[in-house]
């Protein structure tokens, strides 16, 4: 990351990462009525990388029911890509899952999501099990454990 930090989502950022969701997820993004309902639940908390500007760059969400926890979402704008914030977003869902006592971290995708999943594998994710045809499309996904909830350097 360049200048960018990460803070959490509040519900005046909801329309720029509806954005980026679009654009990353054209085919099954999520409404501006489901970030809201998110943001609502208490198991839930979203995190926003934001640049010099103030701009929304990056989004993740984790939902923690200690000990597991299942990270939600996470997407960073195209025209940000490879500065290490996907990381860094990950990074931080991961202190927020510990410091609400969990000791593991599920989550799903898409099987030939080579970026997404280089980026779980590099903090130590590990694929657990695949489930062939999960998504409405037909493709199939992968599902990556990360324990304990400690991420490599
Ligand atoms: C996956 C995504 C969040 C990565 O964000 P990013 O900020 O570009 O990623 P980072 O710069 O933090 O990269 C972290 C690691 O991810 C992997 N990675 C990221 N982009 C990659 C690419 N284009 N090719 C190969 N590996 C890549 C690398 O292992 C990288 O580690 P490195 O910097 O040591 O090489 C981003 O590509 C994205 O928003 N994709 C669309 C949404 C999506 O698929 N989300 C995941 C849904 S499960």
């Amino acid at each position: 990351m360049m200048g960018e930090r990460i803070r959490a989502m509040k519900w005046w950022d909801i329309p720029q990462v509806h954005d980026i969701e679009v654009e990353c997820f054209p085919d099954d993004s999520w409404s501006i009525d489901q970030f809201w309902r998110e943001l609502a639940g208490s198991t839930r908390e979203y995190l926003v990388a934001v640049d010099e500007d103030h701009a929304v760059v990056g989004y993740a969400g984790v939902f923690v029911l200690a000990p597991d926890s299942d990270l939600q979402t996470v997407a960073v704008r195209p025209d940000r890509r490879g500065r290490r914030i996907g990381r860094e977003l990950l990074d931080a869902c991961v202190q927020v899952a510990k410091r609400r006592d969990a000791t593991s971290m599920m989550l799903e995708v898409r099987s030939t999501n080579e970026d997404a999943i280089g980026m779980y594998e590099g903090l130590g994710f590990h694929a657990i099990a695949t489930r062939s045809r999960y998504y409405p499309d037909g493709g199939d996904a992968v599902i990556m454990r990360l324990r304990p909830l400690e991420v490599s350097p």
